[in-house]
């Protein structure tokens, strides 16, 4: 009897925690952010290559026209780097950095000849980083 008992209350509890669990995980899921990168170079620069990865995932290459953005998610709470190579150009920064970032639903970036440029309202702009020249 008692054997069934605790049987019974492992089987009704499993589905709770489960649920429990995947709730959590959801909200994990909403209050992640996004990395937007805007490539604002002068004309005639071409299109550049940009790259962001956090130590458990790299979202590879892209290729950003003038003028056009790329964006990608922040997977988890974590250091994502961005690199962006534009002609003989090169800049590397912290795209998302937990401790600056805070729970901000969006980082915006623009990358214009004078610099890498931080914005969470993609208004107000404030420079973060510099192009070197390889
Ligand atoms: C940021 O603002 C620019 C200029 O108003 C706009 O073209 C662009 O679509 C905006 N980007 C995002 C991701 O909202």
């Amino acid at each position: 009897m008692g054997g069934r008992n605790y049987l019974v209350a492992f089987l009704v509890s499993v589905p709770i925690i489960i649920s429990l669990s995947s709730s959590v995980l959801g909200m994990q899921h909403k209050q992640s952010a996004t990395i937007h990168i805007t490539n604002s170079m002068p004309k005639g620069s071409g299109p550049m290559q940009v790259r962001c990865k956090s130590s458990h995932t790299d979202y590879g290459m892209h290729l950003v026209d003038e003028g056009d953005g790329y964006r990608c998610d922040v997977r988890e709470r974590a250091l994502y780097y961005c690199m962006a190579i534009s002609g003989r150009r090169v800049a590397s920064w912290h795209a998302f950095q937990p401790r600056r970032d805070g729970n901000r639903k969006a980082v915006y970036w623009l990358l214009k000849d004078d610099g890498i440029f931080l914005s969470w309202d993609n208004s107000s702009w404030v420079r973060k980083s510099m192009w070197e020249t390889e």
